[in-house]
């Protein structure tokens, strides 16, 4: 009898693992879903958004008007044609359509919605940018990567219900963890959910974003950019990777490690078009934003080499924030030691890694850290005032981890 069942499980269990591996476990509709905002041009005047539509799907329109709390269609929105293109995974072929709505009014309130002129999204909120200096407050999250439904959902969630007013969230690569699994980003949705749609979000790529295809070339992962309309003014072979948005005021650069780490061009290249950024930056505060850390908060890690080469230029350009990841703990700290607490006279850059997923490492307790965590998630908040900065670390159940303020001053010497 025992012979028999052992039979039975030998000849079922492959037919069941590979129709598991077939069915889409979340399939494209003619309804969009995966909405999401980012900014693929100036902030104050355009605002891109993206969507999914299934494979049948080939048309992509979006609605924009005033935002109003009245329901009726007293206002005739304006209509723009989405660019669509087709994405063909195993079991997940699906169309991205992107709209970029351009001629906004600054720190204007608008709706949208987005479909195919039968199949629509509902109504959705978002605000443009002010031109000048305004305060705002903004979300930094360190790799979701593992479990976005199960654990991850809780950052995300925790993040958007402490500061929904924050006027982006940042994500310091490695958003997912197997390249081209278009089930990772399934969850990855569907723990944020409607939220991507009403808060803009700006990403750099980690190396679970990246694969080597069929020549070994270092390629981002297929979903990178059909999913995210992010800028197109880096350096060439680099588009949406490495790219800088401002945000009143705000300087934001995203570095794009990886393949800094290994591809030479695109290190030279980095390197480069980054000093140009920051030799010519008439922002009022700088924010770098990349995957690996210049210090490492796990243990037995160290990044000399992406260290060696832009430690002096954000020292030298006065970068206020450095906001990584890949590290799967929390550090943070100025390169130096320095005890607790302490005021501290700055020309560098505060270093940070933090991690929003479940998966965690054992830390480094090096002498750079002011502060540093293991075994938790967490989601940041940073409140850009005008000579302030207010950073604060949470944990997803809500208690403040770490804190910071950086104080700006001597302005002008600093734009100089
Ligand atoms: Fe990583």
């Amino acid at each position: 009898m025992m012979k028999k069942t052992m039979l039975w499980l030998g000849v079922l269990l492959p037919a069941v693992i590979q129709a598991q591996e077939i069915a889409p476990l979340f399939p494209a509709t003619p309804v969009p879903d995966r909405i999401i905002l980012t900014f693929a041009g100036e902030p104050a005047t355009t605002q891109a958004v993206t969507w999914r539509t299934d494979s049948l799907t080939a048309k992509g329109i979006a609605e924009l008007k005033p935002a109003s709390p009245h329901p009726s269609r007293e206002v005739t929105p304006k209509v723009f044609d989405a660019a669509t293109q087709l994405l063909q995974l195993p079991g997940a072929t699906a169309h991205y359509h992107t709209v970029n709505f351009t001629g906004l009014q600054p720190a204007t309130a608008y709706m949208y919605r987005v479909g195919d002129g039968r199949n629509w999204s509902e109504w959705l909120h978002f605000k443009t940018a002010s031109r000048g200096f305004t305060p705002f407050s903004f979300i930094y999250l360190g790799d979701a990567q593992n479990d976005h439904k199960s654990l991850w959902s809780r950052a995300i969630r925790a993040a958007y219900a402490h500061d929904p007013h924050a006027r982006f969230m940042m994500h310091a690569g490695d958003l997912c963890n197997r390249t081209n699994v278009d089930s990772e980003w399934g969850e990855f949705f569907y723990a944020g959910g409607w939220i991507y749609g009403m808060m803009p979000t700006i990403a750099t790529p980690g190396n679970h974003e990246y694969y080597r295809d069929e020549n070994r070339t270092l390629t981002v992962t297929k979903l990178w950019r059909p999913i995210f309309a992010f800028p197109e003014n880096g350096p060439h072979g680099l588009e949406e990777r490495a790219y800088h948005v401002d945000y009143q005021q705000m300087r934001i650069i995203s570095i794009c490690s990886q393949s800094f780490l290994l591809n030479k061009a695109d290190s030279v290249s980095q390197m480069a078009w980054l000093e140009e950024l920051l030799k010519n930056n008439p922002n009022r505060w700088t924010v770098v934003t990349m995957h690996h850390p210049v210090f490492s908060s796990k243990e037995g890690r160290d990044n000399k080499s992406l260290r060696d080469a832009l430690r002096p230029l954000f020292e030298k350009y006065h970068v206020d924030l450095v906001l990584t990841g890949h590290d799967h703990t929390y550090g943070r700290g100025i390169g130096e030691q320095s005890a607790r607490g302490k005021k501290i006279s700055l020309t560098g850059p505060v270093y940070l890694t933090s991690v929003s997923g479940p998966k965690q490492y054992v830390p480094a307790l090096d002498g750079w850290q002011q502060r540093a965590g293991a075994n938790t998630q967490f989601y940041q908040v940073v409140n850009v005032e005008e000579n302030l900065l207010r950073y604060q670390s949470f944990t997803v159940t809500g208690e403040l981890y770490d804190a910071f303020d950086l104080e700006k001053k001597k302005i002008r010497e600093r734009a100089d």
